[in-house]
């Protein structure tokens, strides 16, 4: 109890300060406001993630790209207004989903206990959840208490969501900028270790590198043969291919074992690979045990991104509009 003020009391001095607002984030935050959330949201995820094993991908994705703008203030999942195009209608919304299961959970939420539960801690444990149905345990902690935000751009998607055509320097700034260090970039793009791509963000590899028609020499050349089988034009943008071939619904080490055989998907896979540090981090990760510990502590750091807390925001009734 005692813990709990000084943390509160920290809590209203870092925000009222509008710093380290990520630390007021708890284990549990709804123990007492709402006993079953956290139960809730895992059944419920677990429902859809048994007819849909697609779907730990979708969620995972849908949490970082939240986490990446504005914070991780469900800001992702607001609809387009008449006044302004939200994030999830920004171009690197490329196959965003997973929208109906947080609707489905938050629908569930305010039944047992109203205005209570945010949507942004929705999406942060959906992504846990979804992703732990494999192992039936959960695979990192969730610390809970984030609130809504109210705004949502597209535009800002655009200049905060890395692009796969990115290097290993404009990576590492696209991280550093949300307070990630290497470390985290290195273990978190693990994450490719389950889901899909579609062909036209790759198949510059394949057929058009620098302009002269050729191949990226950095991509492994059975590999490159292969995806061309699938992806067979600068022109489709509608075929998709595994990102971890053949384990792309297994969530393990292999991301990294696949990148050491220059299998990485995208540009900004196999930019892993090209500076010394991120390169030395990706061999210390192909084990999977270390990963998963790893992988558990680089998500608490992205969780924490410019969350709002205590009064700040809100708790929306619904997950894609702001309240009125
Ligand atoms: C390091 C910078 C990153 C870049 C450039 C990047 C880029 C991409 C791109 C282009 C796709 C394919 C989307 C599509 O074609 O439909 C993708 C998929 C995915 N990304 Fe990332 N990503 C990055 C980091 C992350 C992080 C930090 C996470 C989560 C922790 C993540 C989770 C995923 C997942 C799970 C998918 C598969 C989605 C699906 O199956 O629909 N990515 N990423
Ligand atoms: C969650 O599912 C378990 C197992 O089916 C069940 O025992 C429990 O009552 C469910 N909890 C909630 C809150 O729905
Ligand atoms: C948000 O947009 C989705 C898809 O366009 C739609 O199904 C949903 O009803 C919208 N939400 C609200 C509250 O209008
Ligand atoms: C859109 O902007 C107009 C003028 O600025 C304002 O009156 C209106 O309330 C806004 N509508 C929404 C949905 O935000
Ligand atoms: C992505 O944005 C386009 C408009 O740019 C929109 O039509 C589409 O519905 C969006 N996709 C998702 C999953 O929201
Ligand atoms: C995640 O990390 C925390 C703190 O480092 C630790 O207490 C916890 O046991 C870990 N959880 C899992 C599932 O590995
Ligand atoms: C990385 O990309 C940026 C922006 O496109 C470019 O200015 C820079 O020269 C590139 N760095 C390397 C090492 O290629
Ligand atoms: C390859 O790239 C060059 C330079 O950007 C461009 O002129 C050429 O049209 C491209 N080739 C194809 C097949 O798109
Ligand atoms: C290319 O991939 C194959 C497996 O598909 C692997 O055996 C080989 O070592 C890789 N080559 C390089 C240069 O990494
Ligand atoms: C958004 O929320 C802030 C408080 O967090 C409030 O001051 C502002 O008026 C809200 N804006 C809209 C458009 O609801």
């Amino acid at each position: 109890m005692k813990t709990n003020i000084l943390l509160l009391f920290v809590c209203i001095v870092f925000s009222l300060l509008s710093v380290g607002q990520g630390d007021c984030l708890r284990m549990n935050f709804y123990s007492h406001t709402c006993r079953l959330a956290e139960e809730t949201v895992k059944n419920i995820t677990w429902k859809h993630v048994s007819s849909n094993p697609a779907l730990p991908a979708k969620l995972l994705r849908l949490h970082f790209h939240d986490c990446f703008v504005r914070g991780c203030d469900g800001s992702v999942l607001l609809n387009s207004t008449a006044n302004s195009t939200a994030e999830k209608d920004a171009i690197p919304n490329l196959s965003l989903a997973g929208f109906d299961v947080i609707d489905d959970v938050k629908t569930q939420l305010e039944k047992i206990c109203p205005g209570v539960v945010s949507c942004a801690d929705i999406v942060s444990l959906a992504a846990r959840d979804s992703v732990s149905f494999q192992f039936k345990r959960s695979m990192w902690e969730v610390l809970t208490g984030r609130r809504d935000g109210n705004v949502s751009l597209a535009s800002e998607a655009l200049s905060n969501i890395p692009s796969p055509f990115l290097n290993f320097t404009t990576l590492e700034q696209s991280f550093a900028r949300k307070g990630l260090t290497v470390h985290d970039l290195v273990i978190l793009s693990g994450a490719h270790t389950i889901g899909i791509g579609h062909c036209n963000l790759l198949s510059n590899r394949l057929y058009n590198f620098t302009g002269k028609g050729d191949t990226d020499p950095t991509l492994n050349s059975t590999y490159a043969a292969f995806l061309r089988t699938k992806c067979q034009s600068l022109s489709d943008t509608t075929t998709i291919v595994e990102m971890d071939p053949k384990s792309s619904l297994s969530f393990d080490s292999d991301y990294y074992t696949i990148l050491k055989q220059h299998m990485g998907l995208f540009q900004s896979d196999a930019a892993l690979l090209t500076n010394k540090d991120s390169s030395k981090i990706v061999d210390e990760l192909l084990d999977s045990n270390d990963f998963f510990i790893k992988f558990n502590k680089s998500m608490n750091s992205m969780g924490a991104i410019g969350v709002l807390t205590g009064s700040s925001g809100e708790i929306r009734k619904k997950c894609s509009v702001v309240n009125s």
